[in-house]
């Protein structure tokens, strides 16, 4: 009722009730737990109603629905969290994960998305009780604690870590459909520590040392032998990876990090270095991650991971859905140096254009790649190579089996084609 007009009051318009303000309402002092959201949630909704991701998101997807200009967001957090809305992840199987390249930007791939492979398992290690053990051929065999690791000078770099069974199985043929199921065991990271050189020289290597044993502590202990010559330079004790401390399943609390060098020998869970005279013949450089060749001999100890490429935007699983315009985006590296160019074709290798690089163009790490197109709803077949600081040039599929074969899992570095037909559905081929 209007107290001066005695008629009865208007109805006001129905407030659009926020399930993002209700829930401040009656919002407790203390942050809530997650138990506390998904309570609330629930009596809001009904159980059934709840969808687990967006929990402790109710904020946003309330202001996601409406304007978000009217109702405070949600609360900060100790540990950040991405945006519901994206749902990039990693392709899983029990002892590896595929980054999304597909999905990602510039060159850093987030810690989370970071690929894994392990051979039993990741390791749960408290860093207080871990060791490095420093022995063999050295002047003093020295035993670290992570605290003391930490004391050494640091040293960062931005290098990408890519297993030698990358793309394996396309030596069968066109295999995998997506860029992240062929070629998503390669990540880029910056990755901190202390130089492998700082650790051993206050070790002292005596004059027979020339190889390097180096050990993880997972329960495959995983073992590999390094020639000291390649390694003493550039290689890091990591003990962190993009501003804090490395994940679980990247080698927590440290791990060996060996620029250009296949994935493997990057040891993680790293508890031992032994300097040795010659190579320990582990299984893993025997049995395993060797190249068997259609003569019969093996190639051993192929340690680099020579450049390579791929289109990520348009890749296989991807469809263009309208004609015109297109950036067609990827990444290169070479465990050799630094990428020096890239050529794209859109003919399946008749011609070539020079894409654009984006800064920064750092050896051993991911490179970013760039190139406009403009598609006119016609078949076309995408492909992409690098050339390094060597002058090496990614060889095509036929040039790598010619040398090759086809026995081979490991080294796998072809030129990759993807097929786009006239519906814009992108396929993996082989031309
Ligand atoms: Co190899």
């Amino acid at each position: 009722m209007d107290k001066k007009t005695g008629k009865p009051t208007p109805a006001e318009p129905e407030p659009e009730v926020s399930i993002y303000e209700s829930l401040i309402a009656t919002r407790p002092k203390e942050p809530p737990t997650r138990r506390a959201f998904l309570t609330g949630a629930t009596s809001l909704f009904g159980a059934a109603a709840v969808h687990v991701l967006l929990a402790p998101f109710l904020g946003h997807a309330a202001n996601a629905s409406g304007d978000p200009t009217r109702v405070p967001g949600a609360l900060a957090t100790e540990y950040g969290r991405r945006s519901p809305f994206e749902r990039a992840k990693r392709l899983t199987k029990p002892q590896r994960s595929r980054t999304p390249l597909q999905d990602l930007h510039g060159i850093v791939t987030p810690s989370a998305l970071h690929f894994e492979r392990h051979h039993n398992g990741v390791p749960l290690i408290d860093p207080a009780k871990h060791r490095l053990l420093v022995h063999g051929l050295v002047e003093r065999p020295l035993l670290f604690t992570i605290a003391e690791l930490k004391r050494f000078p640091s040293t960062s770099r931005l290098l990408f870590v890519e297993c030698s069974g990358n793309s394996g199985k396309e030596w069968k043929g066109p295999k995998g459909k997506t860029a992240q199921e062929i070629h998503g065991l390669t990540s880029t990271s910056e990755w901190a520590g202390v130089r492998l050189s700082t650790v051993l020289a206050e070790a002292g290597l005596t004059p027979g040392a020339t190889w390097m044993l180096a050990e993880g502590s997972d329960a495959a202990a995983m073992t590999r032998s390094l020639p000291l010559d390649r390694v003493l330079d550039e290689a890091l004790l990591c003990y962190a990876q993009n501003g804090e401390p490395l994940r679980p399943e990247q080698g927590y609390p440290l791990r060996l990090l060996v620029p250009g060098f296949e994935g493997n020998t990057c040891i993680k869970w790293l508890r031992r270095l032994k300097l040795v005279s010659s190579p320990v013949m582990t299984r893993e450089e025997t049995s395993k991650y060797t190249d068997l060749m259609t003569d019969g001999t093996a190639r051993q100890f192929t340690f680099d991971m020579e450049a390579k490429s791929v289109i990520t935007v348009p890749s296989g699983g991807q469809r263009l859905k309208k004609t015109g315009y297109v950036e067609i985006r990827g990444l290169a590296w070479s465990g050799r140096g630094r990428v020096e160019k890239v050529e794209v074709s859109v003919d399946g290798g008749k011609n070539w254009r020079t894409a654009r690089l984006q800064a920064p163009i750092l050896p051993k790490c991911h490179t970013r790649f760039c190139l406009d197109w403009r598609w006119d709803g016609g078949e076309a077949v995408l492909q992409s190579r690098c050339i390094d600081e060597t002058g090496y040039r990614q060889p095509t599929r036929k040039e790598l089996v010619e040398i090759r074969g086809t026995n081979s899992y490991y080294h796998y570095n072809a030129i990759q084609s993807w097929q786009i037909d006239e519906e814009g559905n992108v396929r993996n081929v082989q031309v």
